[in-house]
């Protein structure tokens, strides 16, 4: 059941702006005067600079090397280990902003002065998105010429520390289920009576970093336990392809049972689409459209998300949470923009209800979760606006980032950097800055304007495509981490980069049910349109399928047959066929390339019941080039205000199209 679109009395103003947005959009090119203009954007990516060397220099001046800055009282510190997080967390940034100087200084310091080998217990989720995640990334840029940023004297100082500090991450992943504990002594190992219920998102939001530093360190582990870690959450997902929030890691049940896109899981539907792109191992790409599917049939009301317990479907929590604010952004490389579009929107009318998203937004009583007030800086909204940025290249979503910006200096800004606002209704300030903000917030926030501009980086014109972490960094997709060659050896389809299909068709001209595929993730052609041909000339983030290979041989490492039942549709309980329902699963893949679109549209329904009895590698989920090429400049921008302040219903279970 839907809420019904109307103007309504109160809300006049947004109803004509509705309508003139969606006149707008049927106006093909039609210019409009309140944009934000490139020279504009010029002016506010110099801002965001501003705002970063604010924030770093009170960092340095104030905090370094403790791990995090308190803004207010200009003092420093320790969050996480004890070894200048925010400095490590800004690498890239500096890089980004091409501060070659302060990038190298810092680079060089933390190779000289940081140090693992102590004794602090750590959260394993935490220390691989922040450390390891920012060493690896500055590691990468630090040690091609490609990237402009390469540091003469730098000798791979970043990639021993983060080896070093995934070593000691490992014992955590000594566990029945292959989910890791939460936190890890970094020196003895697990603490004796260490939790062991841990979050979703920190069971499988590992495998990037890990699955990096396996290709750079030729060491298969890290990417091994990382994987089965995915694994061991995904066998244990209820009969609606749903994943709880909270597990037991000894004996696999969850103990939290709220599916949702946000606090907890979040991250874990993100690692999914992203170790595949980055990777190009199909496995993760199965289990994301399989979970992507589930999440849009369960947890969507149009345009929102609420939390449903996973076995029922029933919904727990009719609330917005800040956390879910990345998912338009997960959508747009997913390929899945149009209700990225209307999510988006709706979200941002919560900013704009209260100059900053609050932890917590009640869409059932449209006011601030009590508890849940306050807004730490978070980037996600703004990470989400510049995906949907790059992919429509709609002027408004450049303002929405002015909105942003703005917000952030005149609410956000304190002395010595940039403050948490403890109730977005008040806007009083706390004194903390999470290390994200440089990390993440202002990042995001500069690509925006810059891409506004006309881009003039290493993300949008650099040697690599780049995959984000969950905490913002860059993962380039060089040859040595996505593994190229071998897919060419192994595959003859993808290698071809200059193949003006992509992928797949030389390996598999012959059988095509379906040709309508598409480009996931490849958002930068230069018409901005998700125009089928344009995307069919692109290259890059997908990989041809491996007829006849299963993962292990492609990565030369084994699975246990233990969490091989990844495909059993009914989970629990038929472990023992795992394994070859993984193989035929990867044999019987044709090179039909996967777009997730309109995922729960019932042609999809078919499409996969169908899977088995089709002799001819049935694509996992039917790409509909339709919803691609849709003018995605639909003009919902702020549509979708007038359902919050009327309350939706939220009493009942999802119900059908
Ligand atoms: C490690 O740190 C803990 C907590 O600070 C302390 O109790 C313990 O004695 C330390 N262990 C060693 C071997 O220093
Ligand atoms: C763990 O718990 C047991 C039982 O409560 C207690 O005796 C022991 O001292 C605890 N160990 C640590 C390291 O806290
Ligand atoms: C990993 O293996 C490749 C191919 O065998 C080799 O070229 C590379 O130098 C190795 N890297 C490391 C860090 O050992
Ligand atoms: C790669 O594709 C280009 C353009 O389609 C073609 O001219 C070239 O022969 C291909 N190379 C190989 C090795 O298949
Ligand atoms: C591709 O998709 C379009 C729109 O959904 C459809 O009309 C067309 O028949 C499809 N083509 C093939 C070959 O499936």
């Amino acid at each position: 059941m839907k809420p019904m679109r109307r103007c309504r009395r109160g809300f006049p103003l947004l109803c004509l702006a509705a309508a003139l947005l969606v006149a707008a959009a049927l106006l093909p090119g039609a210019a409009v005067a309140e944009g934000v203009t490139p020279s504009e954007a010029r002016r506010l990516r110099d801002e965001v600079k501003d705002m970063f060397y604010h924030a770093f220099d009170g960092y340095m001046k104030y905090a370094f090397p403790l791990d995090e800055l308190r803004p207010l009282s200009c003092q420093g510190e320790d969050s996480l280990g004890g070894y200048a997080l925010t400095l490590i967390d800004s690498l890239d940034t500096l890089a980004l902003l091409g501060d070659k100087e302060k990038f190298g200084a810092a680079v060089e310091w933390v190779g000289k002065n940081v140090r693992f080998d102590i004794n602090k217990t750590v959260s394993v989720f935490e220390t691989n998105i922040r450390i390891l995640g920012g060493l690896l990334s500055a590691h990468l840029l630090a040690s091609d010429y490609a990237t402009g940023m390469r540091i003469q004297s730098y000798d791979d100082q970043l990639l021993h520390l983060a080896a070093d500090l995934a070593q000691r991450l490992l014992p955590a992943f000594d566990t029945p289920t292959g989910i890791p504990f939460g936190s890890v002594n970094l020196m003895y190992g697990v603490d004796e009576n260490e939790s062991k219920i841990t979050s979703t998102a920190g069971g499988g939001t590992l495998t990037l970093e890990f699955g990096i530093l396996s290709r750079l360190t030729n060491n298969t582990v890290f990417e091994l336990v990382t994987k089965n870690s995915v694994r061991g959450i995904w066998s244990r997902r209820s009969k609606l392809n749903l994943v709880g929030a909270h597990i037991n890691i000894f004996t696999g049940e969850w103990t939290q049972k709220d599916a949702g896109i946000g606090t907890s899981i979040d991250s874990f539907y993100e690692y999914l689409l992203k170790a595949y792109l980055l990777f190009g191992d199909e496995e993760y790409l199965y289990i994301f459209q399989e979970a992507y599917k589930a999440a849009m049939h369960y947890l969507h009301h149009d345009p929102w998300y609420v939390e449903v317990n996973m076995n029922s479907g029933a919904t727990v929590w009719p609330l917005f949470n800040s956390l879910q604010a990345f998912w338009p952004g997960l959508q747009v490389l997913a390929g899945d923009v149009d209700p990225a579009i209307r999510t988006h929107a709706a979200f941002f009318s919560v900013w704009k209800k209260y100059g900053f998203t609050p932890e917590g937004f009640n869409l059932a009583t449209s006011t601030v979760q009590n508890g849940q007030r306050s807004y730490p800086l978070r980037p996600e909204l703004i990470e989400s606006t510049y995906w949907l940025y790059k992919a429509t290249r709609d002027y408004r979503y450049l303002d929405v980032g002015r909105d942003i910006l703005t917000s952030l200096q005149y609410g956000a800004r304190c002395p010595c950097g940039y403050c948490h606002i403890s109730d977005v209704e008040t806007h009083k300030q706390d004194d903390h800055m999470e290390s994200f903000f440089l990390a993440e917030t202002v990042k995001y926030l500069w690509l925006l304007f810059d891409l506004g501009a006309g881009p003039d980086n290493i993300v949008e014109n650099g040697p690599y495509k780049y995959i984000f972490s969950t905490e913002g960094h860059l993962l380039p997709v060089t040859p040595e981490i996505a593994l190229v060659d071998e897919h060419c050896s192994y595959f003859g389809a993808f290698c071809n980069a200059s193949a003006d299909r992509g992928y797949g068709t030389s390996a598999s001209s012959t059988n095509h049910k379906k040709t309508n595929y598409t480009q996931l993730g490849d958002i930068q052609t230069p018409s901005g349109h998700y125009s089928a041909p344009d995307m069919l000339t692109t290259r890059g983030y997908i990989k041809g399928v491996c007829p006849g290979l299963t993962h292990a041989q492609k990565l030369g490492i084994s699975y246990s047959d233990e969490e091989g039942n990844i495909l059993e549709q009914t989970s629990e309980g038929h472990e023992d066929h795992g394994v070859s329902a993984v193989e035929s699963s990867v044999q019987s893949q044709s090179s039909n390339i996967i777009l997730i679109s309109n995922p729960v549209g019932s042609q999809q329904d078919e499409a996969l019941e169908s899977r088995p009895e089709s002799g001819d590698g049935v694509d996992i989920v039917t790409a509909d080039s339709d919803s691609l090429s849709h003018d995605n400049t639909g003009g919902s921008l702020g549509v979708n205000t007038e359902e919050i302040s009327e309350g939706t219903e939220f009493t009942s279970k999802q119900t059908e199209d």
